[in-house]
C-alpha cells in the first residue's frame, strides 16, 4: 500500500474536520476555531478547540491532539485503513491500490530475517562446540564475562568451506548469498563470507539480526581485522547503530547515550554496567545516524578514541551534525587520553574512569572552538582573521537561525577574548577592553554615550540594570558572571558601559561603595532609576538569584525568537509546530515566573512578547 503524503494531504484538505467532529460533539464557534467540552476526558469548562484551517483538534486538559484521521481512529475506533477509506469516500476520492511489489518485498526481508537468525544459531553453537576452542579462548583474553558474550550474542564461524552451507544449504543458496551469509566468488561459487572468525551479530533497532561484523582471532596477513555484511535489503551501515536495540531502554532510563567507535568499545561499556553504549559500523557517522541517536537523546555523548583519527572523527561528526540542531538537541563531545578507547579505559579504571570522563565532557561549541583554535597559529593578524573566517564557516553550517545566531555570539566572544586579551587598565580603571563590544574593540565614551541615548528606555533594559544594580551592591557574585554578563551587555548595548565597570571592579576590586555610584551614573536615562534586585539578601543567596537572573536575561531573546521560529512554520509543518510553540510557551512562562520570583514584584515586561 502506498498512501503517499502528498494523497494524505489532498485528503485532509478536503475534509472539513469541524464537519466532522461536529458529527458526535456540540461544538461552538469561538472566533476562527470551534471550542467544545473535551470528549476525551470529563470536563465541565470547554479546553477542546478544533481549527479548521490548521486540520487539527487540540485539548489544553488532556492534551488530545490530531488530525481528522486520528479522530477516526482515536475517538470513533476505526482502523487506520479503515479511517482513511471512510475519508476517501466523503471526499470522492479513490484509494490507492495495494502494491503487489511491496508486499513481494516484504516477504522477502522475512526469509531474509529467517536466514540471518538460522545462522545466528548457528554461529553461536559452533562457539560452544569443539572448533571454538580458539575464540574462546581469544574471548577469556579480552576478559568478557560469560554473560555479556551471551547478552550480545557472540559467535564463530569455523575456518573450513562448506560447513555453513551443509547446515543451513535447506534454506536455498540465493537467500544465503541475498542475506550476506555466503559471496560468490569469481569461478562462480558461492562460499562462507566469515571464515575463523568471531561472530558479532547486528540487529536492527526491533533486536532482529540483520548482519554480522566478524573479527579475526589472529593476525592474518592482507586480510581486514573486522568483516562486515555487505549491504542488503536488510542491513545498511549508514542507517543502523551497533547495539541500538539494548542501549535505546538502557538510554531512557539514564538519560544518557554514548556513541563509540568499535563493538569492542561497545562490549567493554556494557560489561562494566554501562549498556547505552552503540557504535557506528566502521564508518563516519551519517545524518541518518544522528537522527536515530536524536531520538533516543537529546545530547548523545561522543567518546571517540584517544588518537588523530578519533579526534578527525569527533571533528567529522560535529561537522555533520550542525546542519541538522535543532532547540534542546546537541552533541557532547569526550576526549579521551591519548591511544587510548573506551575498552582500555574500562579496563585500568572501570565504569568509575569512563563517568568520570564522562563528566567532563565538552559542549559542541565548545568542541569546535578549542578544534579550531588549536588547528593552527594564532599569531598575526592574517592568522586571526582565518581562525575567525574558520569559526564562522561552521556557523554557515548551522540550519536553524536560533542556534546559528547563538553560535556566532559565543564563538565570537571567545574569539575576541582569545585574540584580543584584555590591555592593561588605564587612568582610574574603566573600560578599555573589549568585552562587551564587538570584535574586540574597546567602546569609545562617545560612541557608547550616543548608543546609551538611542536605546535607552527599552523594556528589557530595565530588568538588565536592576541586575546590575543588585551586582554592584554584591561584587563577589560578578566573577560567577563574568561570561553571562559579556553576553548581556551584547543583547543590551546601552548597558555596555555600566557592565564593563562591573567586571573591572571584579578583576580589581576597589571602593565597594562608589561601584554602585558609578554603575548607575553609566546606565542609560531610562533605566538609571531601577530597583537593585536581590540587595535584601545575604551574600551567597544574592549570588545565586543575581547568577540565575542573569542567565535568563540572556536566554530569554533565543527563546523568543525560536517561539516566532515556531509559529512562522504553522504552515507547512501544523503538528511539529504546533507542539514546539506549546513546549516553549510553557517554557517562556517558567522564565517569566523565575524572573518575577527573584525580582520580587510583578512580571517584568522583557523584550517584545
Ligand atoms: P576498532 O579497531 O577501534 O574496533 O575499529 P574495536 O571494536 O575497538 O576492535 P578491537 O577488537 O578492540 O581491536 C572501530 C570499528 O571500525 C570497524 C568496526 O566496526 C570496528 O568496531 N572496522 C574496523 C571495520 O569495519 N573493519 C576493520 O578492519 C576495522
Ligand atoms: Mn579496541
Amino acid at each position: 500500500m502506498t498512501l503517499s503524503p502528498q494523497w494524505l494531504d489532498e485528503l485532509r484538505a478536503r475534509i472539513t474536520l469541524s464537519a466532522v467532529i461536529g458529527r458526535s460533539v456540540r461544538l461552538q464557534k469561538a472566533g476562527r476555531e470551534y471550542r467544545a467540552c473535551c470528549p476525551f476526558h470529563q470536563e465541565k469548562t470547554p479546553s477542546f478547540y478544533v481549527n479548521d484551517a490548521k486540520g487539527f483538534y487540540h485539548c489544553f486538559g488532556c492534551q488530545a491532539h490530531g488530525d481528522v484521521i486520528r479522530w477516526l481512529t482515536d475517538h470513533q475506533g476505526l482502523g487506520f485503513m479503515d479511517a482513511v477509506r471512510e475519508l476517501a469516500a466523503q471526499a470522492g476520492m479513490d484509494v490507492p491500490q495495494p502494491d503487489p511489489a511491496a508486499a513481494r518485498r516484504q516477504d522477502e526481508r522475512s526469509l531474509l530475517r529467517e536466514a540471518l537468525a538460522a545462522a545466528q544459531d548457528w554461529f553461536t553453537a559452533q562457539l560452544g562446540g569443539p572448533q571454538g576452542e580458539g575464540a574462546r579462548a581469544y574471548l577469556r583474553s579480552r576478559m568478557v564475562p560469560a554473560e555479556v558474550l551471551r547478552g550480545f550474542g557472540f559467535g564463530y564461524a569455523p575456518a573450513a568451506r562448506g560447513q555453513l552451507v551443509a547446515a543451513l544449504g535447506h534454506l536455498g543458496t540465493e537467500r544465503l548469498v541475498t542475506a550476506g551469509l555466503l559471496s560468490v566468488t569469481e569461478d562462480g561459487q558461492a562460499v562462507e563470507r566469515f571464515r575463523d572468525r568471531i561472530t558479532l551479530p547486528i540487529r536492527d533497532a526491533r533486536g532482529r539480526v540483520v548482519g554480522f561484523g566478524g573479527r579475526l582471532i589472529s593476525d592474518r596477513p592482507n586480510a581486514p581485522k573486522y568483516l562486515n555484511s555487505p549491504d542488503t535489503p536488510l542491513f545498511s551501515k549508514g542507517t543502523m547503530l551497533f547495539n541500538l536495540d539494548r542501549a535505546a531502554p538502557a538510554a531512557r532510563t539514564k538519560g544518557r547515550l554514548i556513541v563509540v567507535e568499535g563493538y569492542m568499545d561497545v562490549v567493554a561499556l556494557s560489561a562494566a554496567g554501562l549498556d547505552e553504549a552503540v557504535a557506528a559500523l566502521g564508518t563516519a557517522l551519517t545524518g541518518e545516524q544522528l537522527a536515530l541517536l536524536w531520538h533516543h537523546a537529546d545530547c548523545p555523548l561522543l567518546c571517540f578514541d584517544g588518537d588523530a583519527a578519533g579526534r578527525r572523527a569527533a571533528l567529522k561528526a560535529a561537522e555533520r551534525a550542525l546542519p541538522l540542531l535543532q532547540p534542546g538537541k546537541s552533541l557532547r563531545i569526550v576526549s579521551l587520553p591519548p591511544g587510548a578507547d573506551p575498552d582500555d579505559l574500562v579496563r585500568a579504571g572501570g565504569a568509575k574512569a569512563v563517568e568520570s570522563l564522562l563528566d567532563r565532557a565538552s559542549s559542541l561549541v565548545e568542541f569546535l572552538w578549542h578544534a579550531e583554535r588549536d588547528a593552527a597559529p594564532v599569531q598575526s593578524p592574517e592568522e586571526k582573521a582565518a581562525l575567525k573566517a574558520r569559526l564562522l564557516r561552521h556557523v554557515e553550517a548551522i540550519g536553524n537561525r536560533d542556534i546559528a545566531a547563538l553560535y556566532r555570539r559565543e564563538l565570537m566572544d571567545r574569539f575576541s577574548a582569545f585574540a584580543f586579551p584584555p590591555r592593561q587598565v588605564t587612568g582610574r580603571g574603566h573600560a578599555t577592553r573589549g568585552r562587551a563590544g564587538s570584535a574586540g574593540s574597546a567602546v569609545p565614551q562617545q560612541a557608547s554615550a550616543a548608543l546609551r541615548a538611542r536605546q535607552s528606555g527599552g523594556d528589557g533594559h530595565r530588568l538588565a540594570a536592576a541586575v546590575l544594580l543588585g551586582l554592584a551592591r554584591h561584587p563577589d557574585a560578578i566573577g560567577c558572571c563574568a561570561d553571562l554578563l559579556a553576553r548581556l551587555a551584547g543583547l543590551h548595548p546601552c548597558l555596555a558601559s555600566a557592565t564593563d565597570i562591573l567586571l573591572d571592579h571584579a578583576e580589581h576590586p576597589g571602593d565597594g561603595a562608589s561601584l554602585a555610584a558609578a554603575v548607575r551614573a553609566a546606565l542609560p536615562a531610562g533605566s538609571a532609576d531601577a530597583m537593585p534586585i536581590a540587595s535584601e539578601r545575604d551574600p551567597q543567596q544574592a549570588a545565586d538569584a543575581l547568577r540565575e537572573a542573569v542567565t535568563l536575561l540572556v536566554e530569554r531573546p533565543a527563546l523568543e525568537r525560536a517561539l516566532a521560529e515556531a509559529t512562522a512554520r504553522f504552515a507547512t509543518d501544523p503538528e511539529g509546530a504546533f507542539a514546539e510553540q506549546q513546549r516553549l510557551r510553557k517554557r517562556k512562562l517558567e522564565f517569566d515566573t523565575r524572573l518575577r520570583h527573584i525580582a520580587g514584584k510583578p512580571a517584568p515586561r522583557v523584550g517584545q512578547t
